[in-house]
């Protein structure tokens, strides 16, 4: 019989919502308990799993028995909680991003080595279907030289409820929320390593405070030339390059929706209702990914699939297979009981800081700013943890 992963969880809010589905498919993982200091939150969890619930992690550690943690906390707890897993020698997985500072996230990648146990961050948009199909088409230069990738995303993040510290860019800000996506998708379709960045960040509304966009432009050590934009502020949002025009009238909804709230109804909206889905989103693409290499082009077309471009024209495909957090969950699986070599582990997560963290020091200084943790993806553990992806024909 297949080796049962106990797994507890620690922070029971929005993010752990796509998480639990697939840690309860299948028979490979049992969740066991749940540590989160807000009543809301651990009714939630006693609804789903009427398994026991703690205040704290240390509550938690003291009084459950189990292999691994999916730790779901606001970021700023991710260190913390990440070393007090790997001292009583839990396997973790994280949330994105996998800290605030490139330090705690280097303290927490020698704290697993330290312990031997695996530390994987939940970087689940490179596995977007969109994207694993893009990675396949690319890879071994499948289209010639990849010489320009851009991920653009315009959306209405800013103006979701979001929890206190959120807009903060002390702990949060679009920069290391969205950009720790927008990152983590990059990483895995760039043929070559970022070298340097240069980015500005925004702080564009009065009547609501933080970081709500930003703009960059990445170096790579080929020349590819890549552009990073995540503007949260809802007006433009690029789900209209995936799905056609959305309907006025639901054009900044979440905008007018939150202006003047408190942050206390806020965050209780949040822990109540999740988030609103923003409205029109129908295409279930996150973001918008443009790849320009010589044999052709790719951009995301809805439900998955993507959009070739070459000498013969315009071609609809999809990448077969698991996608998404399922892929993430099947991978730390995989690297507890096997010891497969995780992709997205705390070399990943720490990359992605990097590449977001710059983008803050740039704005700061005006400069571009020179990289030294991005170390190149390696090949071969990508190939085993996506497999060879089968291409099928895809008609809108
Ligand atoms: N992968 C994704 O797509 C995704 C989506 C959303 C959020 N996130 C990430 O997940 C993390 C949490 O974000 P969120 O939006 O779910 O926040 P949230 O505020 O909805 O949930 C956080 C939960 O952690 C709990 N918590 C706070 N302090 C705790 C502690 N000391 N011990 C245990 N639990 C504690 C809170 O009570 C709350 O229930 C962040 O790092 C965020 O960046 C990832």
């Amino acid at each position: 019989m297949a080796q049962i992963v106990k797994i507890a969880i620690i922070g029971f809010g929005l993010a752990t919502d796509p998480v639990v589905g697939p840690l309860t498919t299948g028979d490979r993982y049992e969740i066991v308990a749940c540590a989160d200091p807000d009543p809301i939150s651990r009714d939630k969890f006693t609804a789903q799993f009427n398994k026991p619930v703690f205040n704290t992690a240390e509550e938690l550690f003291a009084g459950a028995e189990f292999d691994a943690v999916y730790i779901a906390t606001p970021t700023r707890l991710h260190e913390s909680l990440a070393i007090m897993a790997f001292d009583h020698g839990k396997h973790v997985l994280v949330e994105k991003p996998i800290s605030t500072s490139l330090e705690a996230a280097e303290r927490m990648v020698a704290a697993a080595d330290k312990a031997g146990r695996v530390l994987m961050v939940n970087h689940k948009r490179s596995v977007d279907r969109n994207v694993i199909g893009m990675w396949q088409l690319t890879k071994n230069n499948g289209l010639g030289r990849v010489r320009a990738a851009h991920r653009w995303h315009y959306s209405a993040w800013f103006y979701r409820a979001r929890a206190e510290d959120e807009r903060d860019p002390a702990v949060g800000g679009v920069v290391l929320r969205q950009g720790a996506h927008e990152f983590d998708v990059l990483r895995l379709l760039l043929p070559s390593v970022p070298v340097k960045v240069r980015g500005v960040t925004g702080d564009w509304d009065d009547e609501r405070e933080g970081e709500g966009s930003f703009h960059a432009w990445v170096e790579c050590g080929d020349g590819t030339i890549v552009t990073v934009i995540h503007n949260g502020y809802d007006y433009f949002q690029t789900e209209e390059f995936n799905s056609g025009l959305l309907n006025p009238d639901e054009i900044a909804v979440d905008r007018r929706r939150l202006a003047g709230e408190s942050a206390e109804s806020e965050h209780l909206f949040k822990r109540q209702f999740g988030h609103p889905r923003t409205p029109g989103f129908t295409s279930g693409v996150y973001g918008f990914t443009l790849m320009s290499c010589d044999d052709g082009d790719l951009r995301p077309a809805p439900d998955g699939a993507l959009w070739l471009y070459d000498k013969n024209g315009r071609r609809g495909l999809r990448a077969e297979g698991l996608q998404g957090t399922a892929v993430i969950i099947d991978e730390f699986y995989r690297a507890i009981t096997e010891g497969f070599p995780a992709l997205h582990d705390g070399s990943w997560g720490l990359a992605v800081l990097e590449l977001c963290l710059a983008i803050r020091e740039s704005a700061k200084t005006g400069e571009a700013v020179t990289l030294s943790r991005q170390g190149a993806v390696d090949a071969e553990i990508a190939q085993r943890v996506l497999g060879d992806r089968v291409m099928a024909e895809y008609n809108e």
